[in-house]
């Protein structure tokens, strides 16, 4: 089995890059071969249908797609822009469903998020939720949320969470 760990934010001193890194290093302590996906590299145009149908889809978008396809499993680890899905991640999931192969069917999914305040990412977790469920891959009925979280200290990281995602098959 393999693992894809998607990072939701590009930012400098992201708490989402640093969860990522964290998940990364249970997953590998567990025997997992994983592989990390930088949120700069889902970057591409704001979908447009005139745009695609000059242009086609995004570099970065048929990377990911490669990226998704070569592991068993992915983990999509995303910040909470007012309770919902922050526009880099959302696009390049939207972008992704144009290629002719949707790479997300029938791929099993953990979503995660860690954000400062005391709910978390719930919210957003709940929407990537709708949205994973609708590209039809298999979401796992756990999210991963780290409330109070800050880049020095995910103080509610669920390593038991991430070992037991890892632990059932794919
Ligand atoms: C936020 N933040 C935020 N936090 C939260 O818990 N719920 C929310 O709805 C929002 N909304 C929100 C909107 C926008 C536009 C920004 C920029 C930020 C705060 C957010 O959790 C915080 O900035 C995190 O540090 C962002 O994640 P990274 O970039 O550190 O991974």
């Amino acid at each position: 089995m393999s693992l894809l760990i998607i990072a939701g934010s590009s930012r400098e001193d992201s708490i989402n890059a640093v969860l990522q890194q964290r998940i990364a290093a249970v997953a590998t302590a567990a025997g997992e071969a994983c592989h990390l996906y930088a949120a700069a590299d889902l970057d591409a145009p704001l979908y447009q249908g005139d745009y695609e149908q000059e242009n086609g889809v995004p570099s970065n978008i048929q990377k990911l797609a490669t990226a998704i396809n070569d592991v068993t499993k992915v983990i999509i680890v995303s910040p909470e822009y007012n309770s919902s899905i922050p526009p880099l991640l959302k696009n390049a999931i939207d972008w992704s469903t144009r290629l002719p192969q949707n790479p997300w069917q029938g791929k099993t999914v953990l979503l995660a998020g860690a954000a400062p305040g005391r709910l978390g990412c719930m919210r957003v977790l709940t929407h990537l939720n709708t949205v994973m469920s609708a590209v039809q891959s298999w979401v796992a009925p756990m999210f991963l949320s780290c409330a109070n979280a800050s880049a020095e200290s995910l103080a509610e990281f669920d390593q038991a969470a991430i070992e037991s995602f890892i632990a059932q098959g794919g």
